[in-house]
């Protein structure tokens, strides 16, 4: 795991942007594993930029980490709705190529699978984007996921369903299931790159990167990860020793 501490989030953004940069540049058609949720943010604003300067993203085929199980597709805080406003628009991904597993389908393991089959079939995904959770998920593999879990239905921990209610009118709205990618599809991601920002952050970046590799820090799991790069701004990395 290499680790990576920047003085602010906007540089936390910075760097993991041109690191997706330059591996788009070096393979145009990248499969790109792509989060939500605040922390890559500022990574996708700043490529934004690169591809007003040329980047062209056009041939890169993007699959979200997860969706929330029971919102529509059209409500602002679908991961499909997401990933088509922060990725696909302003990116210029094609919709077709940008995949996110279907949190409304009637059979959600038949979608779980179909999803792991999708990833399958575009050879893997190269470059995986994390954020990670104030109990330590990755994905929305919560505390005690099992390391070799794959695209699956769960159960969203009280604490994550707590800090997501800040998207949502009312806390009562926050889904209580999700489907995600499991913790073995994660670390079969060629690259991954975690970022982290605010202090918020650092007990669960703590515990990935220090503590023992346990099912509780689910993001623990990245240190059998063979290429995993943690960027953190200072205040995230607060509780490193
Ligand atoms: C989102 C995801 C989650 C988030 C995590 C942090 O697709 O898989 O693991 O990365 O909950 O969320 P933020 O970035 O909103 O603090």
């Amino acid at each position: 795991m290499e680790i990576v501490i920047l003085p602010t989030p906007a540089d936390v953004g910075r760097y993991a942007a041109r690191l997706v940069e330059a591996r788009v540049r070096a393979r145009p058609s990248l499969v790109w594993g792509l989060a939500t949720g605040s922390s890559p943010t500022a990574i996708y604003a700043e490529l934004a930029g690169a591809v007003a300067r040329g980047l062209d993203l056009t041939g890169v085929r993007g699959f979200a980490l997860d969706e929330y199980v029971g919102i529509s597709e059209t409500h602002p805080e679908s991961y499909a709705r997401v990933i088509r406003s922060q990725v696909v628009e302003p990116l210029g991904l094609r919709p077709e190529n940008a995949r996110v597993p279907d949190g409304r389908a009637a059979d959600l393991e038949q979608a779980a699978r179909d999803y792991e089959r999708a990833i399958a079939d575009a050879g893997g995904i190269d470059l995986q984007i994390l954020g990670i959770g104030s109990n330590g998920h990755i994905g929305f593999n919560e505390p005690t996921s099992s390391f070799a879990s794959r695209t699956r239905l769960k159960t969203l921990a009280p604490q994550t369903r707590a800090d997501n209610a800040r998207f949502f009118d009312d806390p009562a709205d926050v889904p209580t299931h999700c489907l995600t990618q499991g913790l073995g599809t994660i670390l079969e991601s060629r690259e991954a790159v975690l970022v982290a920002q605010g202090e918020a952050k650092a007990r669960a970046v703590a515990a990935m990167v220090e503590g023992p590799v346990s099912a509780m820090c689910p993001g623990s799991v990245l240190q059998f990860h063979p290429r995993a790069v943690v960027v953190l701004d200072e205040a995230a990395a607060s509780a490193l020793t």
